[in-house]
């Protein structure tokens, strides 16, 4: 059978979803939506930290395991340093994914191909875990064989990752076709259609804009939320902020900035100026 056919059944695989919900209410009791959420999401970074995050074990135990194929008793000490390191390296990984993954909201097909990504990974860590424990009793053949078992189970669990990203697109900025225009000012909409405190989508050369007005000023960012594509036309002004209808992601109205995840980049901005009474944009570069 395909790899891309064992994808596609587990996309429909609904007997997942009692699963998927326990664990998504489990992760969000312990990681609410906050700062270190945030932390997590790579909101700091201005694009998702979970993806650099697992080159660090991954590059470890591949390490160890060159280590155990090519350097014999030499080896044995640096390998086992490079599994430990790998497997301490595992918390902050998973913690990353289990943040990105928890704010997927009702996109159940990403949600049920992440939980069965994050199970090999677990059993990819126990493998380790257990290859480490072996290496520090002195049974090196049975670590190295531990440590095999590992990195098939992360080859498993990183074909899951690579489809998450590449075939559902998450993690991936949801304004990746956005073109950076107009570059000229271009008119947008009648002032008299925005209303005090509220949002209006327009179309303006071509890309869909949100033009809000706060406190008596008016702004514009790009009205496709960059975490997964959430309507912001649709969505709250709140404390300088455009606040995404889906899973919340709060975008500063000054410069389009993330204010609060789970949105990780930033929407493009435009400035704005009002004249006789109609509203005019362009890209602020
Ligand atoms: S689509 Fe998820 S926060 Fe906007």
């Amino acid at each position: 059978m395909k790899l891309s056919t064992m994808t596609g059944r587990l996309e429909r695989a609904k007997p997942l979803d009692p699963v998927v919900r326990v664990v998504t209410n489990a992760v969000n009791k312990v990681l609410p939506q906050g700062p270190v959420k945030d932390v997590l999401h790579g909101r700091w970074l201005g694009h998702p930290l979970h993806p650099l995050l697992v080159t660090v074990p991954i590059g470890l135990w591949s390490g160890a395991s060159f280590l155990d194929i090519t350097s014999g008793e030499s080896g044995r000490d640096a390998a086992r340093r490079l599994v430990g390191a790998g497997v301490l390296a595992v918390a902050p990984t998973a913690a990353a994914g289990w943040a990105d993954w928890s704010e997927l909201g009702s996109s159940s097909r990403p949600k049920r191909v992440g939980i069965v990504h994050a199970a090999s990974n677990t059993v990819s860590a126990a493998f380790y875990g257990a290859s480490w424990l072996a290496r520090r009793g002195g049974n090196h053949r049975r670590g190295r064989d531990l440590a095999l078992l590992g990195a098939a189970s992360v080859a498993v669990g990183g074909y899951l990752g690579g489809h998450l990203s590449y075939n559902e697109g998450v993690g991936v900025s949801r304004n990746i076709d956005a073109q950076l225009k107009p570059t000229e000012w271009t008119d947008a909409a009648p002032a008299a259609n925005l209303p005090d405190d509220g949002v209006l989508g327009v179309h303006v050369a071509g890309q869909q804009v949100a033009l809000v007005c706060s406190q008596g000023e008016v702004y514009a960012m790009g009205a496709t939320c960059s975490h997964l594509g959430g309507p912001l036309p649709q969505g709250a002004v709140q404390d300088g902020c455009l606040v995404c209808p889906w899973h919340g992601s709060r975008f500063r109205l000054r410069d389009g900035g993330v204010a609060r995840g789970p949105a990780s980049v930033p929407q493009i901005s435009y400035d704005v100026r009002t004249l006789a009474g109609r509203i005019q944009i362009k890209v602020r570069r």
